[in-house]
């Protein structure tokens, strides 16, 4: 079987957050099990900087009154990894754009247009047929109407939702940047002023089968327990479709090559089951002394401060939580009334507590190493790759009860959870890992089994392979 996977951001060439580390690992586990992967990306000037890659074609598309030129660019993930990925260029395409929320769809679109476009440059003179097409969230929403409408080509595709906050929601005139008719579209009707699209609501108007990264979440999606405008798409899947369609969970994993305290190769000191009491005791001598810390039991926030990561539960009780004489770590960026609350608290408590506003991989794989807790209060969360990564590393997960977090911490022996946004219960939840902490046999136990817990992504791979394997048969019976 030949899959494309697209979406914004592949881990290492770019990555900006969970997304990139899956498009990243997903497709070497495919390969591992017989799948021909391949990743399409946009060709960023960052990764024309830093990564080798050749020209292997060129092709042209209609956007807007424009005749723009797209450059195939193909490369391979490192570490001699034979699964290759193209990188479209184009002016448009080499750096996000941030001003504005019109001008990133404006922008998005114009990458599905390209996609949709490479694929049929790809099957032309049978240079690559793929099966099925797999597109990742919002940003490539448009590409299943694209591919079936405007290209007319007859290819399954699979739309994952790995973030439902982020569903690409503004101006449907960018529908005259792609030529798209009217009739074409499924959710829109023009009127003065213009409706607006939402690009991954269309998305699941249009595509195959949806699915996302948990089972828990994939429940908590179609049971709209969030109230999220999205729904509407989904019951007019649905409706169209029939019950029997679902959106399918599927667990992410970790990519066991970058995420292994036993040969990271930004730690100090490597530490596997046998030796993690050592390996980790250094690692946190190293992190503290280098951040100017003392001694002490160490939380950490790793991600982006964003308002799904719950921030605003935890600053309700940091006050509380200091005041048991713990350091806390914060390392990501986002939102700046996020940010200017964690500044605010680490100008309150300038001995205890120390924060990064970016993001950086060094420092992330320190702390995964070198802390004892790491804080996970998301409101809600698709997946979430940080608590398998603690996990991994022995660092014990206090995390709220939801989505993919549910799915992957067994609260007590793995990790912690407590009751999503309760910020009493979060407190309660920190206090009860301090005591295990200072309980030798009792801590041990539990960093054991967090390390011994199982987030490879073989498992995960044989689902994908057996949706993708489900979606093409049940195209061949029923497709247009
Ligand atoms: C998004 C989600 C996160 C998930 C990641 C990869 O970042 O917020 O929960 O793990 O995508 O699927």
């Amino acid at each position: 079987m030949r899959v494309l996977i697209t979406g914004y951001e592949a881990a290492p060439f770019f990555k900006r957050g969970g997304l990139g580390d899956v498009l990243g690992s997903l497709p070497k586990v495919l390969w591992k099990i017989g799948i021909d992967a391949r990743v399409v990306i946009p060709y960023y000037e960052e990764i024309r900087e830093k990564y080798q890659s050749k020209k292997i074609g060129t092709f042209s598309v209609i956007f807007g009154k424009n005749i723009e030129r797209i450059g195939i660019y193909k490369s391979y993930f490192p570490k001699n990894s034979k699964v290759p990925i193209y990188f479209l260029e184009n002016k448009n395409l080499a750096v996000i754009n941030t001003r504005g929320r019109n001008k990133k769809i404006d922008q998005f679109a114009f990458f599905d247009l390209c996609v949709a476009h490479f694929v049929l440059w790809s099957l032309t003179d049978g240079k690559w047929m793929p099966d099925l097409l797999h597109c990742n969230d919002w940003h490539t929403g448009l590409i299943p109407l694209i591919l079936r409408k405007e290209l007319k080509l007859s290819i399954p595709t699979l739309l994952t939702i790995h973030n439902l906050s982020y569903q690409g929601r503004g101006s449907i005139k960018v529908l005259d940047l792609l030529h798209v008719q009217d009739k074409d579209v499924k959710e829109l009707k023009r009127g003065t002023p213009a409706t607006e699209i939402n690009i991954l609501g269309e998305g699941i108007l249009h595509t195959d089968a949806v699915s996302t990264v948990s089972p828990t979440y994939a429940r908590e999606v179609v049971e709209n327990s969030d109230h999220d405008p999205i729904h509407t798409f989904l019951l007019k899947r649905q409706k169209e479709r029939g019950a029997k369609d679902e959106v399918f969970g599927i667990l992410n994993g970790i990519d066991y090559e970058v995420w292994d305290p036993r040969h990271d190769g930004f730690l100090k000191e490597w530490y596997g089951l046998s030796d993690f009491r050592l390996g980790k005791a250094k690692n946190k001598a190293y992190l503290l002394s280098h951040l100017g810390l003392k001694n002490k039991p160490t939380f950490c926030f790793i991600g982006r401060m964003a308002h799904q990561k719950g921030l605003d539960t935890l600053m309700k009780v940091l006050p509380e939580i200091i005041s048991l004489d713990v350091n806390i770590i914060f390392l990501g960026a986002g939102e700046k009334t996020v940010e200017a609350s964690v500044i605010r608290a680490a100008g309150q408590y300038p001995s205890l507590i120390r924060a990064e506003f970016s993001y950086n991989e060094r420092l992330a794989h320190h702390l995964y190493a070198g802390c004892d807790f790491i804080l996970i209060p998301s409101h809600f969360e698709p997946c979430g790759l940080i608590q398998m990564i603690g996990m991994r590393y022995g660092t014990l997960p206090i995390a709220s009860e939801t989505g993919g977090l549910k799915d992957t911490i067994i609260n007590g022996k793995n990790g912690f959870l407590f009751e999503n946004g309760n910020k009493r219960q979060l407190l309660q939840t920190v206090t009860k890992a301090l005591r295990v902490y200072k309980n030798s046999k009792a801590y041990t136990a539990m960093v054991r089994s967090a390390m011994e817990t199982n987030f490879s992504w073989d498992k995960s791979a044989l689902q994908y392979q057996a949706l993708y394997e489900k979606i093409v048969v049940d195209y061949d019976h029923y497709g247009f």
